[in-house]
């Protein structure tokens, strides 16, 4: 591609000429940007990838995947690094699952303002505030039904003004959800039974014998399999 063609986008402030039909993700890549952070799966799923940014002209500060969200010129971008927003390690056979057992655990989602502003940059547009209501309520099967498309990228807690970790608290409330309040899984228990039991012993047993190389050729013949499902 000419030079001609290129434009100009901004990467923490520095200048790279990209390709203009490109992600930010591929357009950091073609900018010779070493993704070790900030990239997982690549398809919008992972929420690895979050990134901020501000078109020319326009005063607001926009959300994106870097993965999904193509490069448009002038544009300055940062991608979030890894949040250190806090996840309460719980006991699943010890916590309620009700609004107190998760305040318990997060006492910070009883200061929940109702800003909004959670909701405002989520970058999958789930109505995060929504569903930390609902966990207020004691509403869990709610919670699973608006945040269950969250990834994770962690973008609402960064803007939280009262430092409230809302996708751990959706994770936990799913979780105590899935523990207590849905129907059980008949074949789960059955499954779990017969790996207890030893019924995939041998297989496993081979598999642990197996070099990589063959393992590998074992992974590619199931493909053909795996994609007739
Ligand atoms: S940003 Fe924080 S305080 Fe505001 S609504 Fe969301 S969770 Fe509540
Ligand atoms: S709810 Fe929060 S962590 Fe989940 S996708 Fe939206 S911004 Fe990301
Ligand atoms: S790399 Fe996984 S969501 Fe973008």
């Amino acid at each position: 591609m000419s030079e001609q063609e290129l434009i100009p986008i901004y990467v923490a402030g520095v200048r790279q000429m990209v390709p203009p039909l490109f992600t930010i993700q591929r357009a950091m890549e073609y900018a010779g940007y070493v993704l070790i952070h900030n990239c997982g799966c690549r398809g919008g799923v992972c929420g690895a990838c979050a990134t901020e940014y501000r078109l020319p002209g326009d005063p607001l500060i926009k959300r994106g995947l870097a993965c999904q969200t193509m490069v448009e010129p002038g544009m300055q971008l940062v991608q979030i690094p890894y949040y250190p927003a806090r996840r309460a390690v719980f006991d699943l056979e010890k916590t309620e699952p009700t609004a107190e057992g998760l305040v318990d655990l997060y006492p910070e989602l009883a200061k929940c303002l109702g800003c909004n502003t959670c909701t405002k940059v989520c970058p999958q547009e789930l109505d995060v505030m929504g569903y930390i209501a609902a966990a207020l309520r004691g509403d869990l099967k709610e919670v699973r039904r608006l945040s269950f498309e969250c990834i994770l990228c962690g973008t609402c807690a960064t803007h939280c003004p009262q430092e409230i970790p809302q996708y751990q608290i959706a994770m936990a409330a799913r979780r105590l959800e899935g523990r207590y309040l849905m129907p059980p899984a008949p074949m789960m228990d059955k499954r779990v039974e017969e790996i207890n039991n030893g019924f995939y012993g041998a297989e496993l047993a081979n598999l642990k014998t197996l070099s990589k190389e063959e393992l590998e050729e074992r992974w590619k013949a199931n493909q053909g399999e795996l994609k007739r499902w």
